[in-house]
């Protein structure tokens, strides 16, 4: 029996990613094993987003290649891929091959002929969509991608490079695979893109793909992610109000509360705007959350600079955000800006912005404890003893009951909350 082993770096789209070519390999009779000296065949499924991501891959490779099997197929795909290339071959050159995000589905080439590097690091937009297998959604969530891509050029970002232009897939395709992912067991629905809510299909739109997913009745709850702030157009706010089943939370990311910054980022909203479009949010439905993604010590990042970070975040108060040090990457223009941060700089701002978002997800979890909240079962918790629940705005809650018996979706009591995650019980 042949075995393949693979490890998933970053974002919620290389899971998927790698969801897929784990089932393009069992339709190939391999079976996955969790100990790479063991597989037939080893792929990093890798994300370059920031230095350190890519340094990963490679400190990861270098130990591999030591330890593996000899005759093992050993290779890297998406964004790293995509990033350095055939210079990966030189780097390592235990390499078998090299296959960027949007040329996985060649993967079997490697396996007709283990002899030829392979390496493809193509732009080929929705092909691997349609040449891989579908995949059954055993989980209760599905990640649906519906574009790829992404047509903003901020400074700072690769992905535009690693990922290409933006691609929307064609409405039925989404609307086939939800319909899949319900009828094998997904209650939640998340659509996918690098900016999600850019979704254009002919006359189609984000809000059309809501309303189809909702139509279904096994679906219960449906999010997108990651949405960019200006295409938040009110068709879409809208939909907050009228369809419950779309959850009332939002990671629509800020990056940073500085206008000079913003403008150096080419992130085209003023902080006006932006807040025009969080109070649209909120007026459509009263309970919605905002989580934000923030990068600290961008080129010419002053104190003051980020000292409106702050008050943007306290502002908004964001949730279950994710924040970043600044990190220059290949072929963006902010790597070769002046003024570039120094790192104990960077540290400190992103230590201060952490405690900060910490505080601001105590308070709005603290708020949570007496309301009674219809959440989604996710397993158990490491101890085996509870039982790991998400509410409708994201937070982990944890219920002392074990995890074979708890119900798919349950109505759980707020007992008690601290800045990590909330405690509850079943409603009676
Ligand atoms: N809209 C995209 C965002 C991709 S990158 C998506 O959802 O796929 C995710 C986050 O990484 C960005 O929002 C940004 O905050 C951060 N990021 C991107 N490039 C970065 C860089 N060069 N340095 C630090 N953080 C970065
Ligand atoms: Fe990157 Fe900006 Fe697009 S963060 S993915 S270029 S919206």
């Amino acid at each position: 029996m042949q075995k393949f082993f693979i490890h998933t770096f970053g974002c919620q789209m290389n899971v998927y990613d790698g969801q897929r070519i784990a089932a393009m390999l069992h339709a190939r009779g391999f079976v996955e094993t969790n100990d790479f000296r063991d597989a037939d065949i080893i792929i990093l499924n890798t994300c370059s987003v920031r230095e350190k991501a890519t340094d990963k891959v490679f400190s990861a490779l270098g130990r591999i290649r030591l330890e593996k099997k000899p005759d093992a197929l050993l290779g890297i795909v998406g964004c790293v891929a995509r990033e350095v290339g055939g210079t990966a071959f030189k780097r390592v050159p235990e390499l078998n091959f090299v296959l960027g995000p949007q040329s996985y589905h060649k993967l079997p080439e490697i396996l007709e002929n283990p002899d030829v590097r392979l390496l493809n690091i193509d732009l080929g937009g929705l092909e691997k969509f349609d040449e891989m297998p579908q995949m059954d959604a055993s989980p209760a969530v599905a990640y649906i991608p519906i574009q790829e891509g992404c047509n903003h050029v901020c400074t700072y970002c690769i992905v535009p490079y690693t990922r290409g232009r933006e691609i929307s897939r064609p409405y039925m395709d989404v609307v086939r695979d939800t319909e899949h992912a319900a009828r094998t067991g997904a209650v939640e629905i998340c659509f996918l893109g690098q900016n999600v809510n850019g979704y254009r299909y002919e006359n189609y739109k984000l809000a059309d793909l809501i309303r189809a997913a909702a139509a279904i009745p096994n679906v219960r709850r449906i999010r997108f992610t990651s949405s960019y702030p200006t295409e938040m157009t009110d068709d879409l706010i809208e939909m907050f109000a009228t369809e419950q089943k779309l959850l009332p939370f939002l990671n629509m990311p800020i990056q940073s509360g500085s206008p000079d910054v913003l403008h150096r980022m080419n992130r085209p909203y003023s902080l006006d705007s932006y807040m025009e479009i969080v109070n649209k949010l909120r007026a459509a439905r009263g309970d919605i959350q905002i989580s934000s993604d923030f990068i600290v010590g961008f080129p010419g990042e002053t104190d003051d600079d980020f000292a409106r970070t702050i008050d943007i975040a306290r502002c908004v108060k964001y949730i279950n955000s994710f924040t970043f040090k600044y990190s220059p990457r290949p072929h963006t223009a902010a790597a070769i800006m002046p003024n570039q941060v120094p790192e104990n700089v960077k540290k400190q701002r992103l230590y201060k912005l952490d405690a900060e978002l910490s505080e601001i997800q105590r308070e709005f979890n603290l708020s949570c404890v007496g309301k009674t909240l219809e959440c989604l079962c996710e397993g158990a918790d490491k101890t085996g003893r509870h039982t790991v629940y998400r509410t409708p705005y994201m937070q982990q809650c944890i219920v002392n009951t074990v995890a074979g018996s708890a119900p798919q979706m349950a109505m759980i009591k707020i007992t008690d909350a601290n800045k990590a995650s909330l405690r509850g019980e079943f409603a009676e």
